[in-house]
């Protein structure tokens, strides 16, 4: 059975301006000066920077992403951005439900479904976000939500291709706050578990699994190294290269 291939994306959220580009460049030559890492490595800069951004890492490792798109191809949808646009940009995925996403915009698991379709119709792999809110996991129901968040935004045709699933529990992001390396290996097995008695052994064995929520270089072994754990989306700690280089070294020997 194919393993997954590990992921360490950064989702640099509303955060970059033009001099951002020249993280872009320092993460390319500590890439290129370091052991390459048993990951694969992706920013997802604000859309303003998309396309420069992926001429700056062209002919290096990392990958660009959107951080959103909407769920139609084009139309009047003011301000919004379709997946054939980021694709059209450089990009070659997208975040879909991100949990500033379902609770600034009120994005339901149906309109996150919807969106992963339009990623995967424009050629983009799209990275699912699920995760529960701090009342939710006092109230015992983490795993419940988890598994309800994948089985409403996971669209029929998921495949370790095309799909990405990133579990950030909502109380962890931008914190500093993490859970238990037991606790994130139980939402993993259990999310696990879910993908495959859905898509198959295979499929379901091969999609990789991402935490995130308060990544740093000073824990990024120990997290990365939680059973189904492959990968993280990191928010602030990605913004910096020499910090989310510091994070890609979980997967260097
Ligand atoms: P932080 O790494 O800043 O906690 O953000 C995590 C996140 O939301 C990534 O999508």
């Amino acid at each position: 059975m194919a393993k997954p291939t590990p992921l360490v994306a950064g989702n640099w959220k509303m955060n970059g301006l033009n001099t951002a580009l020249a993280e872009i460049e320092a993460l390319s030559g500590l890439l290129g000066g370091k052991d390459t890492p048993a990951c694969d490595v992706m920013i997802c800069p604000p859309a303003t920077l998309l396309s420069r951004l992926a001429d700056a890492a062209d002919g290096s490792s990392i990958a660009v992403g959107g951080q959103d798109c909407h769920q139609n191809v084009s139309g009047a949808h003011t301000g919004d951005i379709s997946a054939q646009m980021l694709k059209d940009a450089g990009a070659s995925a997208v975040i879909v439900g991100h949990s500033e996403r379902r609770a600034d915009h009120g994005e339901s698991d149906k309109t996150v479904h919807d969106k992963a379709v339009a990623a995967w119709d424009a050629g983009l792999k799209a990275i699912i976000c699920v995760g529960e809110t701090e009342s939710q996991r006092d109230a015992g129901e983490t795993i419940q939500v988890v598994e309800g968040q994948l089985a409403g935004s996971i669209p029929e045709g998921a495949t370790a291709d095309n799909m990405v699933v990133a579990y950030e529990p909502v109380w962890a992001i931008g914190t500093g706050r993490t859970p238990t390396a037991d606790d994130v290996a139980a939402v993993h097995a259990a999310m696990r578990a879910a993908l495959e008695a859905r898509f198959g052994a295979e499929t379901g064995g091969s999609v990789a699994l991402l935490y995130g929520g308060s990544v740093k270089p000073g824990n990024a072994v120990e997290l990365m190294g939680v059973a189904n754990v492959n990968g993280a989306l990191v928010g602030g700690a990605s913004l910096k290269a020499a910090d989310f280089d510091g994070i890609i070294d979980a997967y260097r020997g």
